[in-house]
């Protein structure tokens, strides 16, 4: 068999679309593999959402090729995919023109024909950017794909919502809502499969509906709660939700579906009204107070969690200020920080009133330190309670880990392991663990009233 190298950027979704990229090409003839010197075949899949990220991807293209030049290696296929290959394009080539081929987030299906194409002319370089008709989930091979005892399904892709300041609409193209039935399709096999929590995917992913079925029109509340039917299916998450789009049955679920976690990811961005407006986000921070006032209304307890954009054009003091007094509103439990990046082709990125380099990364230090407060104390609050954990893996120092139901890394100690399970047996496990210690990003805790 070849040998397949894959590196990922980015958010989840790109993790998800490279585990079905290695899985798809599977069926062709290469096998993954950690060791990029071995590799016949190497896919960057790759991020645009800020400059560093797809400078990154062109500082690992440089190095790729050190590496095979300098080791007298012979050149494998390059291929770059993801959301800086759809905002590239040819660009891409004429920059790196070592790159054979170049596949956009929407059309990675197509990699087989592609590669086909590549070996019968190697000096052609394939571009695929399209946006299919037929949606690449009909394409995706779920039978084979590796699971793990957490694993992720994209249930909806694209945004139509256009922040000033995001790349998103542009390199995942219009909103989209997977069919209800391959996406319980999907999760059926990887139950079987062994996998015991889905983290349901989405840029918007309570925008989620499938509207087919003329009597009933299903929601990402009504998708959980068929989800929460599969027996095996021991815990569900979801992620990103977006604040326009967070409707009553999604808030109930937290109060109804046991299997659903109380943590709810929900960016605000921005504390100020003002840039509010100027990141076109259709909200206002009162607007944002709202919805979380009523979501802790059914569960009391939930962990909210945001991103922040720090130094948007035209943000003032004032505006920064805002910010602040929104995190010590909340509370988050934890969050995101960033500092603005422009983005080609953005609205966001022909505004004047450009934040100073240093006033940003000032700002940001503030914004981080706030929040680092709020997630100490939050994390403080855990220690001696006790909750089910799910065991996901196991570390070098005979660590167990899984997350709380807030969402938080706990460790377990192994010695307090009151049953006589063997490892593989405790790792894909729920078992109860009470909480000893409580850090910055992490929880520590030992086994308890497991028999
Ligand atoms: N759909 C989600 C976010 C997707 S992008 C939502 O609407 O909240 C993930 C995060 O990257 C965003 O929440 C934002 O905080 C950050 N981000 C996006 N564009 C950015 C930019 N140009 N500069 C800095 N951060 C950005
Ligand atoms: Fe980007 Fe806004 Fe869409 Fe989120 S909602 S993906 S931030 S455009
Ligand atoms: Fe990056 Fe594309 Fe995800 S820009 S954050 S990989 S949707």
């Amino acid at each position: 068999m070849k040998k397949l190298f894959i590196k990922t950027y980015g958010c989840q979704m790109n993790f998800y679309d490279s585990d079905h990229m290695s899985n798809l090409l599977k069926d062709h003839g290469y096998k993954t593999s950690e060791q990029i010197e071995q590799a016949d075949l190497v896919i960057l899949n790759t991020c645009h959402i800020r400059d560093k990220a797809a400078e990154k991807m062109y500082s690992d293209l440089g190095r790729i090729k050190k590496i095979y030049e300098s080791n007298n290696l012979t050149k494998p296929i390059i291929a770059v995919a993801g959301c800086v290959a759809q905002a590239e394009g040819k660009e891409i080539t004429k920059r790196s023109p070592w790159v054979d081929l170049v596949v956009g987030p929407q059309a990675y299906t197509d990699l087989p024909k592609l590669l086909k194409k590549i070996n019968n002319y190697p000096k052609k370089r394939e571009i695929n950017l399209k946006f299919p008709e037929i949606p690449k989930f009909d394409f995706l091979n779920f039978d084979k794909k590796v699971s793990k005892v957490s694993d992720y399904v994209t249930i909806q892709e694209g945004c139509d919502k256009f922040c000033s300041f995001c790349v998103v609409p542009y390199t995942r193209g219009p909103e989209y809502s997977r069919s209800r039935k391959s996406i319980l399709e999907e999760i059926k096999i990887m139950a079987q499969n062994g996998v015991k929590e889905i983290i349901l995917l989405g840029q918007n992913v309570n925008a989620w509906k499938d509207d087919s079925n003329e009597s009933k029109t299903y929601n990402l509340g009504s998708l959980i709660e068929d989800i929460a039917k599969i027996d095996d299916i021991l815990s569900i998450r979801y992620t990103t939700s977006h604040p326009l789009d967070m409707d009553l049955d999604l808030i109930k679920a937290h109060k109804n579906i046991k299997k659903l976690m109380p943590y709810l990811h929900l960016p605000i961005q921005s504390g100020s009204d003002n840039i509010l407006k100027k990141m076109n986000r259709k909200h206002t921070s009162n607007e944002y107070l709202k919805i979380i006032e009523l979501v802790r209304k059914y569960c009391e307890n939930i962990a909210i969690s945001s991103d922040f954009i720090v130094g948007h054009p035209g943000e003032t003091h004032e505006d920064h200020k805002k910010t602040l007094d929104i995190i010590n509103e909340v509370e988050f439990a934890s969050s995101y920080s960033f500092m603005y990046s422009s983005r080609p082709g953005t609205k966001s990125s022909e505004l004047d009133e450009i934040v100073d380099e240093n006033e940003k990364k000032i700002r940001l230090l503030e914004i981080q330190n706030s929040l680092n407060r709020h997630q100490l104390i939050f994390n403080k609050n855990m220690e001696n309670l006790d909750f089910p954990i799910l065991i996901t893996n196991k570390n070098k120092n005979n660590q167990f880990l899984g997350r709380s139901p807030y969402n938080q890394t706990v460790y377990v100690n192994e010695e307090n392991l009151p049953v006589k399970k063997s490892s593989e047996k405790i790792i894909g496990s729920m078992l109860n663990v009470k909480i000893i210690k409580s850090n910055q990003n992490s929880l520590l805790g030992n086994f308890t009233n497991n028999v």
